[in-house]
């Protein structure tokens, strides 16, 4: 369970920076996005929208047989298709993936719109996988680095490589992906030892008017979160501050059920300077072991992989200041 903890609560969806002009709350996009920026498809993106042209007809996840709402992004609407080598290699549990196996994503603005505003593809090609964003007709949206097709897609694989045992893949856990050993937990440092002494009041804290109660990831697992925000985060807040200042802190907990007495973990960010202080530990104070080291620091890798997202949103992914 080590790494699968990291990405029990994620639910969001980022799409491009640029791939939206709903300036709402994207977290990836913060306040400036312009309209989305299209180019051509290269000649193997055109290939890859051959193979998916009876998408509509292939079969889905479990996890996703409905369009469904993103609880912690905008008002996106997803839904998955994946074809028959992912069929096969859900129902074996065979991970990572052979190549020729293809998922599909539509995303919708709205969801009673005709089209999706978007598909997000991943294909297998040999053994990487080949990653494009672009219109129903083929079209590819425009990232910060260039067009979103290719093998090596960072902005794609900034999220989806948190799936480490199970090939990038976040909707679905393939059986044979579940081998991860029970989650391994090293003493806190002092600086994280004081940050526990920090947060020991959070449970009276506020939180951010979109996490109120705790809310099941409908994306990944069974896990149910909910933050708590110190009083100068609910400054900020309400004053749209952004970047955060010193001393913000920020307490999500991740519960493994809903009735869970205690969190299997607590998330925290806390403003040091101009820096986030990253933790991830128990509630007594032990800190989870990630691939790289105890979670625990200004630099944890792991955390900044997702939370980066947030560019223009000091990397706070629930509300959008
Ligand atoms: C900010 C994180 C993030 C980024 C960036 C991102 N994704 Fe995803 N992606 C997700 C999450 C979370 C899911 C699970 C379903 C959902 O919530 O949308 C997902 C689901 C998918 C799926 C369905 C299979 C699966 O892994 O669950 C595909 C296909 C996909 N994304 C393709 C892409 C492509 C292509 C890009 C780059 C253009 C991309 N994604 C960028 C987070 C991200
Ligand atoms: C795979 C992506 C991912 C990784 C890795 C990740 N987070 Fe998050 N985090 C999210 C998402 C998505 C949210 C929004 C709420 C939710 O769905 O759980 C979030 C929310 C939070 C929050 C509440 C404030 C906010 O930004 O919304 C804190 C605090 C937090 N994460 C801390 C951490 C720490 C500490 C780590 C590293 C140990 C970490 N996260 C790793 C995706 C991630």
């Amino acid at each position: 369970m080590t790494t699968r903890v990291f990405i029990l609560g994620l639910s969001v969806l980022a799409m491009s920076a640029c791939s939206s002009n709903d300036t709402s709350n994207d977290p990836g996009a913060g306040g400036g996005a312009s309209a989305p920026m299209l180019t051509a498809a290269s000649a193997d993106t055109k290939a890859l929208w051959g193979d998916i042209s009876d998408y509509a007809k292939w079969g889905q996840f479990p996890e996703s047989t409905e369009l469904t709402l993103s609880e912690t992004h905008n008002n996106m609407f997803v839904i998955s298709y994946v074809n028959d080598v992912v069929t096969k290699a859900v129902a074996d549990g065979t991970v990572p993936l052979p190549d020729g196996a293809i998922i599909v994503k539509e995303n919708y603005a709205k969801k009673d719109d005709p089209m999706p505003m978007a598909l997000t593809v991943m294909s297998k090609m040999g053994k990487d996988w080949y990653w494009a964003q672009g219109t129903p007709d083929g079209q590819v949206f425009m990232g910060p680095d260039g067009p979103l097709e290719g093998k090596n897609v960072s902005m794609c694989v900034n999220c989806h490589g948190a799936a480490t045992d199970n090939d990038s893949v976040l909707t679905h856990t393939f059986a044979g992906g579940g081998t991860a050993p029970a989650p391994m937990l090293t003493d806190a440092s002092a600086d994280t030892t004081a940050l526990w002494g920090d947060i020991s009041g959070y449970a009276k804290w506020g939180h951010f008017p979109e996490s109120t109660e705790l809310t099941q990831s409908k994306t990944h697992n069974n896990m149910f979160v909910i933050s708590y925000i110190n009083d100068v985060v609910a400054k900020a807040a309400s004053d749209g501050t952004v970047p955060l200042p010193d001393g913000a802190i920020i307490v999500k907990e991740n519960y493994a059920k809903k009735d869970d007495a205690t969190p299997m973990a607590l998330t925290v960010m806390s403003k040091m300077g101009q820096d986030w202080y990253w933790a991830q530990g128990t509630p007594d104070g032990k800190v989870f072991v990630g691939p790289d080291g105890p979670l625990e620091g200004k630099d944890v890798g792991m955390c900044v992989m997702c939370h980066g997202a947030a560019t223009d949103n000091d990397s706070v992914l629930t509300h959008t200041f």
